[in-house]
């Protein structure tokens, strides 16, 4: 059976990494694939990220399954950090899959196995590995026009005619939430806005790619063209990575969210995700969620070890903000009282590291920062 198999062609971007890596020039420089590199051309550890390694280190007890739909702490911290309040959570199933590729990937087995032969738009062009991934799920791939005919701007004109005049009802939709790849050009705010009313009208699908949230305006900020398609759609996929945004590219983290137009379709949803998750890899690894959700706790346990002080101060309001900082409301003096008293350092301006907060300290410093608060009020 081997001996016919012929020699598949190298992938567009990974099949240039490896030529890179082969290529004995000392002044060479690689802009193929999409990890971010520091001045001298490493891919570090967030330092965030390993704190919080080391932490999961000291306590993880064990190494048995996670469940087929993935880690709870990361699911629950994903949906918000994706939808932020803009619907009701109870409409979303999601689960933890291999990477954003996983996320699309199952996303498109879904749909391949019960509406199998629905056709998918991409735009022209697209990241390179869409159109295979559909494929490979039974999905037929369409194009869209995107980039002006000079590929410095969006065709928007050209985008919106070609939806108008191909697009059909159920047809799904595939977008670039923000930072389009590979051409780096996105609809303005008020574009994204025609776009989902006129999908809407078409009653296409959006299958929304979210790669690079955070990269674009900002972690909430890059959000904003979803909840448009959000307004006028009740039904959606999204597709998150956590590789760029993390720097997890190899412990491959992402999540498929679907949107069901009623809280009552979400255990269907959520049955088929995972009987799609249990032929394709039973379940997914637990190291690169534990890291994502154990960043986020660290603003939930900080509010909770606040409560447990008794101190009159309601610091829940850091459940609704997200990311590395908050600002924690303590003041200037407050902060030089933590500094000198207690050896914690904020910035003057009550800004906090969130992700700076570890387990075994929250106590030491929920105390100090109840004690502050009593001294200096
Ligand atoms: C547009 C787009 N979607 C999906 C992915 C896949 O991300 P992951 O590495 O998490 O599978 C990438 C990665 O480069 C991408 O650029």
């Amino acid at each position: 059976m081997f001996e016919h198999l012929p020699i598949a062609p190298p992938d567009s971007i990974l099949g240039l990494n490896d030529a890179f890596q082969k290529d004995p020039r000392q002044d060479k420089v690689n802009l193929t694939v999409g990890v971010y590199k520091t001045e001298d051309g490493s891919t570090p550890i967030l330092a965030t990220v390993k704190k919080a390694e080391i932490q999961i280190l000291n306590t993880q007890s064990t190494k048995s399954y996670m469940p087929i739909e993935g880690h709870p702490g990361f699911l629950s911290a994903v949906v918000p950090l994706v939808f932020g309040d803009s619907i009701d959570h109870g409409r979303i199933s999601s689960a933890q899959t291999p990477g954003g590729t996983g996320a699309l990937r199952l996303g498109a087995d879904l749909v391949g196995r019960h509406f199998p032969n629905t056709r998918i738009w991409l735009s022209n062009p697209t990241w390179a590995n869409h159109g295979a991934i559909f494929a490979a799920a039974g999905l037929k791939n369409e194009v869209y026009t995107y980039l002006s005919s000079d590929k410095t701007s969006l065709d928007f004109e050209g985008m919106i005619q070609s939806i108008e005049q191909n697009g059909r009802a159920g047809d799904l939709i595939c977008l670039h939430a923000c930072c389009h790849n590979p051409t780096g050009v996105d609809p303005t705010l008020a574009q994204w806005k025609q776009i989902s009313e006129l999908l809407a009208s078409k009653k296409m699908i959006p299958f929304v790619d979210f790669a690079y949230q955070g990269f674009g305006d900002g972690l909430e900020e890059d959000t904003a063209p979803l909840k448009a398609l959000l307004v006028n759609h009740a039904e959606l996929f999204v597709c998150s990575s956590f590789s760029k945004n993390f720097g997890l590219y190899s412990e491959r983290v992402g999540c498929l969210s679907m949107v069901s137009a009623e809280p009552g379709q979400r255990a269907a949803a959520l049955s088929q995700l995972q009987l799609a998750v249990r032929c394709n890899y039973s379940n997914p690894p637990r190291h690169g969620a534990t890291i994502v959700s154990r960043i986020s706790q660290m603003r939930t346990q900080f509010i909770e070890g606040m409560k447990k002080t008794g101190i009159d101060r309601d610091f829940s309001f850091l459940a609704s903000q997200k990311g590395m900082f908050s600002y924690s409301g303590l003041n200037a003096m407050q902060a030089d009282w933590l500094k000198k008293e207690r050896g914690i350092y904020i910035v003057g301006t009550g800004r906090l590291n969130v992700a700076g907060m570890a387990p075994q300290t929250m106590n030491n410093l929920c105390t100090a920062v109840a004690d502050c608060i009593k001294a200096t009020s």
